[in-house]
């Protein structure tokens, strides 16, 4: 079994499964069945407009992301991000020395840009890895990793509770699963209703974004040990509000 960055983050080996099942245990099967394949242009176009985009909210965003992740400071040595994408998240923890990330995205074109995030971060090359995969699905072994990354990201995967699920079964004991995902905004507001209608169009251009989903239940509900949970409304996110954000541990 190839060791993924030399440092106990294992992918997983069905090595006792049946042919049968090996095929449709095969990563690529199992990505383009959660996540079919889009165009090609279609991948370099939202990988381009999440980089070019995103900055002015990556700059409101800065100084919860700096108290969230200075959690990982000094505890946690191997790192998962989930839905990577550009890899915005780097900066405030890859340059803990030490530190592995493994980073997993379905689309593919994400990788260059969270490649030099990485390096622009710090991190060496030997200790990133980006892996086209998805959320509901991680190739890492059970308790094979002291935090896990995710942002944006469960209003994008197919299906929440098995990303959490997956979440909590690659997670050591005693790790953490540290998040920032945009949810529903509360029920019989104009915003919530304005998200009902522009819900359909929100999937179709920003590859399978919802705009109304509860995520903050499904984390709360998800079996974590201890859960702290925060909401903001941040005024750079227009209707990809409110954000809730925190940590949950295993
Ligand atoms: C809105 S972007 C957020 C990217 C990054 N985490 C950030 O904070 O900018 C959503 C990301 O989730 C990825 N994604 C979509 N479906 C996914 C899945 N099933 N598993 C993991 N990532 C997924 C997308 O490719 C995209 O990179």
């Amino acid at each position: 079994m190839e060791a993924v960055l030399g440092t106990g983050l294992l992918p997983i080996n069905p090595s006792f499964a049946s042919d049968e099942d090996s095929a449709s245990n095969n990563p690529m099967t199992v990505l383009n069945r959660i996540h079919p394949p889009r165009p090609d242009w279609y991948e370099e176009f939202y990988a381009l407009a999440l980089d070019k985009t995103m900055i002015s909210y990556e700059a409101e965003i800065a100084g919860y992301k700096s108290q969230l992740f200075s959690n990982l400071r000094g505890k946690a040595d191997k790192i998962l991000e989930i839905g990577i994408g550009t890899g915005p998240n780097l900066k405030y923890y890859a340059n803990d020395p030490g530190i592995h990330v493994f980073g997993i995205d379905p689309n593919s074109k994400m990788k260059k840009y969270a490649v030099a995030a990485a390096e622009a971060a710090g991190l060496p090359p030997s200790n990133f890895k980006f892996m086209q995969a998805v959320a509901e699905a991680l190739p890492l072994n059970d308790a094979s990793v002291d935090a896990v990354v995710g942002t944006l990201v469960l209003c994008s995967v197919k299906d929440v509770d098995l990303t959490l699920q997956e979440v909590r079964r690659v997670l050591k004991p005693g790790g953490f699963y540290v998040f920032v995902e945009h949810v529903a905004a509360k029920d019989g507001t104009i915003l919530r209703f304005v998200q009902g209608v522009l819900d359909p169009l929100q999937q179709t251009v920003a590859d399978g974004c919802h705009l109304t989903r509860n995520t903050g239940n499904s984390i709360a509900k998800a079996g974590f040990l201890g859960l702290d949970i925060n909401q903001v409304v941040l005024s750079t996110a227009s209707l990809v509000n409110p954000h809730v954000y925190g940590i949950a541990h295993k």
